[in-house]
């Protein structure tokens, strides 16, 4: 059986503190987990069955996570963080959430971009930051990188949410190291002035900007868009039917990505059985089920993925190591302070 406790009902506390706080046990694993899908459940059944080790979960939300590791030190009961966004993952990392660990398996199994230099925190999953327009109003020939969306001839066309979301600082933090922070900055500054609007709203509402024809252009990440393609309310449908997709940069460095990732806690009471999760997270089975939950990209070759995914066929991935993102999360915030990106 799975225990569950989510953080933000008292009833649930008090039962984490007794699912949580049996301590070591050889057969057993406590993942503090940011992601809450609903296959995340038949993920961890499977990790049971085929190691015996029982998978108690408790979910919160990044920075409680985070905190409740830090206000619990070395008694705390965590092993395995999971969490979205490079960004966040490196947050935890400063902090001193993750220990480094060597695995000869998540060596072979994961690209290098998808692992931490020193074995901090890994990917698991990958989700593209695309660029969206409006098949009506655009020639999606038009543009075909990040950089054009500076270009002064889309002025008043675009549409992308605030710079206090991390999945934005990780773009720039991309784009800073391609290009420099100069360049960057004169990037972003670019953007800003082609906005169609003051940033306002989620990913989701870049795309419905787009179907509406506020803007022609915005930025968000795929599986917003495939939710909305996905979704039983037939205005979302009708909605997504107007946007078309495209991967940026597809004839240089690739499109930026980001991951849902992972790392051994640095206190972790069953160390070897977070080591074990993590491997079983890069196995092929788990490889499907982690990538499915939220409509991601697997970061292993040749695993399985939703239709629509597939359908979209292969694209260039820019394979910056993730790290990177987080090292320049900090001069990322900087220059979106710098040129006003609100
Ligand atoms: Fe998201």
């Amino acid at each position: 059986m799975i225990k569950h406790a989510r953080l933000a009902l008292p009833l649930a506390i008090a039962l984490a503190g007794s699912a949580l706080a049996t301590g070591v046990a050889a057969d057993e694993l406590n993942l503090y987990s940011a992601r809450h899908y609903d296959s995340d459940e038949a993920l961890y059944q499977a990790f049971t069955e085929e190691t015996g080790i029982e998978v108690n979960v408790l979910e919160g939300d990044s920075d409680q996570l985070i905190e409740r590791i830090q206000r619990e030190g070395v008694a705390s009961p965590a092993d395995v963080m999971i969490t979205v966004d490079a960004g966040r993952l490196w947050r935890a990392e400063q902090e001193g959430i993750f220990q480094g660990i060597e695995s000869d398996v998540l060596a072979e199994r994961l690209p290098e971009s998808m692992r931490h230099p020193e074995g901090k925190w890994f990917g698991f999953s990958q989700r593209a930051r695309v660029i969206f327009y409006n098949r009506d109003n655009f020639d999606p020939s038009q543009i075909t990188s990040y950089e054009d969306l500076a270009d002064p001839a889309f002025e008043g066309q675009v549409c992308i949410r605030s710079s206090n979301n991390i999945y934005n600082q990780s773009l720039l933090a991309s784009l800073i190291e391609h290009h420099g922070a100069e360049e960057a900055e004169a990037w972003a500054q670019g953007v800003v002035d082609n906005m169609a609007r003051d940033p306002e709203g989620g990913d989701t509402d870049q795309i419905r900007g787009v179907a509406s024809g506020e803007c022609d252009l915005a930025v968000a990440n795929h599986y917003y868009y495939v939710r909305l393609l996905k979704s039983d309310d037939e205005a979302d449908r009708e909605a997504a039917e107007k946007v078309g997709i495209l991967f940026p940069n597809q004839d240089g460095r690739g499109t930026h990505v980001n991951v849902g990732g992972a790392g051994v806690v640095e206190n972790a009471p069953n160390r070897d059985n977070a080591v074990r999760f993590l491997e079983f997270l890069a196995s092929n089975e788990a490889q499907e089920a982690f990538a499915a939950g939220n409509y991601e990209f697997p970061v292993v070759d040749g695993v399985a993925m939703d239709e629509v995914l597939e359908s979209w066929g292969d694209f260039k991935k820019d394979d910056l190591n993730i790290s990177v993102l987080g090292e320049n999360n900090p001069e990322a915030i900087k220059i979106f302070d710098r040129v006003g990106w609100r």
